[in-house]
């Protein structure tokens, strides 16, 4: 029988951050700030220690036979334990950054993994079961893609793609066998924004759970649970933890969703690292002021470029020309640090451009504190042809562009400097 993490965890976990902010005299109506810094951590820390400490332990241990028993006996009936026996099932250091992580996206619980890959694909391994069926929206994360149409099918599982924002497409997708439907919002790379109200609507009609992965939004930009979505995942590799410096995921969702996924967690076994956790909820503390500075950054960058003759096309949500502008204006609160453009000219010339900038550094990933630029044809789809990369709409002449927090004046210039330059 697997762990009552539950049980553990209402001792060490704080739900969407109300006893901590009750006994941080806070109160419950904290702001995303607030909960970024204090949310999920139950005072006195361990040796009054003001951070919440690293427990570095695979297995915990017991006094004797009989407080083994004890422990055993409640964990089978329930009764609240303030501990656990092993480290797959619960950490405490974990267990604070899940707190303070369904505190920010309104979750009943939260539910850390070892990747934003993990927690994708272990909420669908979740949910899908043999003859069973899965619709995708297109310009989402590629390997989510890549396990939905090939990994999954390998155990009888189907999986449709749609385009995005084609919602007759998606209502015609979904089987009586469909037992999710799967997005981004905003997209990688296009930053298409999915209208939540109408995805929830056509989720709850057809009995389907929704999912969708927030990694670009963040919590303080968009919080899908509020329009009653199922199911929230971020990379926590991005924004969340936000310094480029480790790998994790998360769901958030209902305490009754997160508990399953968490008993087979201890199956699948894809657990944080503790010092990642610790990492992340470090940098979680600056996570309101990163993603104010990112969003004001996205904007002012993303006006730039649209307005600069050798940029053919700028995408970002909060330029007025963005397909889902209006949507992302109604249940977005900041349009992000991340855009996306097309420069005049082929591949070649792309490149020329990507090197001729010397702030933003070449690399994958975004979200962190250091300006990122990648050509996505020469990235995540270097294998492919230009004809295979057109067909997943992936033009040789796209910028992605994930803004970190310098100062946005210097990055400007940069960018300027190398557009006349290529
Ligand atoms: C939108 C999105 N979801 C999921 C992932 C996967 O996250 P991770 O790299 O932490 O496994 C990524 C990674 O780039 C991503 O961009």
């Amino acid at each position: 029988m697997m762990t009552s993490t539950s049980v553990v965890r209402d001792v060490w976990r704080v739900a969407s951050g109300e006893p901590a902010m009750r006994s941080e005299g806070l109160g419950v109506r904290a702001g995303p700030s607030t909960l970024a810094v204090h949310a999920g951590e139950t005072r006195p820390n361990a040796h009054h220690a003001l951070t919440v400490p690293i427990a570095q332990t695979a297995t915990y241990t017991f006094a004797d036979t009989a407080d083994l028993r004890d422990f055993m006996e409640a964990r089978m009936w329930g009764g609240a334990r303030d501990r656990t026996e092993y480290g797959r099932y619960v950490n405490p250091t974990v267990a604070a950054v899940e707190a303070r992580l369904a505190a920010l996206d309104g979750g009943g619980d939260a539910l850390l993994f070892a990747s934003g890959m993990a927690a994708v694909t272990s909420v669908l391994l979740s949910f899908l079961t043999a003859g069973t069926h899965v619709v995708i929206t297109d310009d989402s994360y590629r390997r989510t893609r890549q396990f939905c149409l090939t990994f999954l099918k390998r155990f009888g599982i189907e999986c449709s793609v749609v385009p995005m924002g084609d919602w007759a497409a998606m209502e015609a997708a979904i089987r009586p066998t469909t037992r999710l439907i799967v997005s981004e919002s905003p997209t990688n790379p296009y930053l298409r924004v999915l209208d939540l109200t109408r995805l929830v609507e056509i989720g709850q009609r057809h009995g389907v759970k929704t999912l969708i992965d927030s990694t670009f939004a963040t919590p303080l930009n968009q919080r899908p649970l509020d329009f009653d979505v199922d199911l929230v995942v971020h990379s926590a590799t991005k924004y969340l933890s936000g310094h480029n410096d480790l790998l994790a995921g998360v769901v958030v969702a209902s305490e009754s969703l997160i508990a399953l996924l968490r008993q087979n967690l201890g199956v699948l076994g894809a657990v944080v690292d503790p010092h990642n956790a610790y990492l992340l909820l470090r940098g979680l503390k600056t996570l309101g002021l990163r993603v104010q500075r990112q969003n004001e950054s996205g904007q002012r960058v993303a006006e730039f470029l649209e307005g600069h003759p050798r940029v053919r096309r700028a995408w970002y949500p909060g330029l007025t020309s963005h397909p889902d502008h209006d949507t992302a204006r109604a249940q977005m609160l900041g349009f992000g640090g991340v855009v996306s453009f097309e420069i005049d000219g082929d591949l070649d010339a792309t490149s020329r451009f990507v090197d001729a900038v010397r702030l933003p550094i070449i690399a994958p990933s975004l979200g962190g504190v250091e300006t990122l630029i990648e050509q996505p044809a020469l990235m995540s789809y270097y294998e492919l042809s230009t004809e295979e990369r057109e067909a997943v709409g992936i033009k040789d002449n796209l910028v992605r562009l994930s803004l970190g927090i310098e100062e946005v004046e210097d990055l400007i210039t940069d960018l300027e400097q190398a557009l006349e330059r290529y």
